[in-house]
């Protein structure tokens, strides 16, 4: 049988809009070195109004109208985040609260820039044990909360927003990789990598929020590795070949793992679904973002094969294939 079918997607983005040239009146920077880089040319940041929920929330909606459901039909809300507004309760219940399908289940995953994976691949479970009928998946963030805004190597890579994709539970009559659908998930951590990349500030180690801490080159050298092999697992448990997959739609890091991970697979660059000039590292949010973009723009179709990655801190990884 395959897994959930996904009905539909939706995304959000603050308003304010920052370009590499306002940062570089900030910190030693340039917009020749950031693009140059990271094919990062500008990033949305989240103004007072604005947070983890406001856009979760907004996402959601959006969501729900693509996919043409009822709030009220949602009875699963899981949220991936690093940011959430508050230590606790889950953000996922401020979406709940605020689309009035209370009584469900509701809760955050915390996996930073895989954290999309790893929600879609938990309310994929769900459904699929009959927990629930209809589930909304969501990727949320406001990085710009917990950056160094005067640490250039890390405050020019992210920014904020939210995606979100309405889930179905399977259908009993629908199997096989030409049927729309969920084929298959692996997801992978390794703590050992902590201190790679990772926030310094938290509830229980020193009661504050912290900043982010990277070791940029390190991270991109294991990302390019982890993602590669990911996908190889993911086209292996499938009996998918490469050639097959119609779109990849990435965690937007830097372009230039983007194209490094496409080559070492030997998938044509064109199918790579880019926002990290837009859009930046928005980390949860940046996989849900890409795809409703390109859906939206008409590149990714019904009947669609689409490869969804991402790695971060953890480090954290996996890769989903979808059928749109
Ligand atoms: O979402 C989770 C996963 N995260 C990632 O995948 C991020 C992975 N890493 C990367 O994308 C890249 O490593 C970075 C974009 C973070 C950095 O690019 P890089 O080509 O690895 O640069 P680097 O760290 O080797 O730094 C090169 C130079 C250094 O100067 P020196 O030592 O050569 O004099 C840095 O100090 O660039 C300098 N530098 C900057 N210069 C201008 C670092 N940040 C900046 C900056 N503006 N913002």
């Amino acid at each position: 049988m395959s897994g959930s079918r996904l009905l539909g997607t939706g995304s959000a983005l603050p308003r304010r809009i920052v370009t590499n040239a306002e940062l570089a009146e900030r910190v030693d920077t340039s917009d020749e070195w950031i693009t140059a880089r990271t094919g990062i040319r500008q990033r949305h940041i989240a103004q007072s109004d604005e947070t983890t929920s406001t856009l979760a929330i907004a996402a959601a909606r959006a969501a729900l109208e693509d996919a043409g459901v009822e709030a009220a039909s949602i009875g699963l809300i899981v949220l991936a985040t690093a940011t959430p507004d508050n230590t606790f309760p889950a953000t996922a219940t401020k979406v709940q609260a605020a689309l009035g399908c209370n009584g469900g289940i509701a809760f955050d995953v915390a996996a930073v820039c895989s954290g999309f994976l790893y929600a879609l691949s938990v309310a994929d479970s769900l459904l699929t044990t009959g927990m629930a009928k209809r589930a909304l998946v969501i990727g949320a963030e406001t990085f710009s909360r917990i950056l160094d805004w005067d640490d250039r190597t890390t405050c020019v890579l992210f920014g904020d927003g939210a995606g979100a994709v309405v889930l179905e539970a399977p259908d009993a009559t629908s199997a096989g990789k030409d049927a729309p659908g969920i084929l298959g998930t692996r997801l992978h951590a390794d703590g050992s990598c902590h201190d790679l990349l990772y926030v310094d500030g938290g509830p229980s180690s020193t009661q504050t929020v912290g900043h982010v801490r990277m070791r940029g080159q390190e991270v991109f050298r294991h990302a390019v590795v982890n993602l590669a092999d990911v996908l190889k697992e993911v086209l292996e448990d499938t009996g998918v070949s490469v050639d097959e997959i119609d779109w990849v739609v990435p965690h937007q890091a830097n372009a230039r793992i983007l194209s490094a991970t496409a080559r070492k697979l030997g998938i044509a660059p064109e199918k790579v679904i880019v926002t990290v000039d837009r859009h930046a590292n928005t980390s949860a949010a940046s996989v849900p973002l890409a795809l409703d973009v390109a859906r939206k723009d008409g590149r990714i179709k019904p009947g669609d094969l689409v490869m969804l990655e991402a790695m971060g801190g953890g480090f954290t990884w996996g890769a989903t294939l979808i059928r749109m």
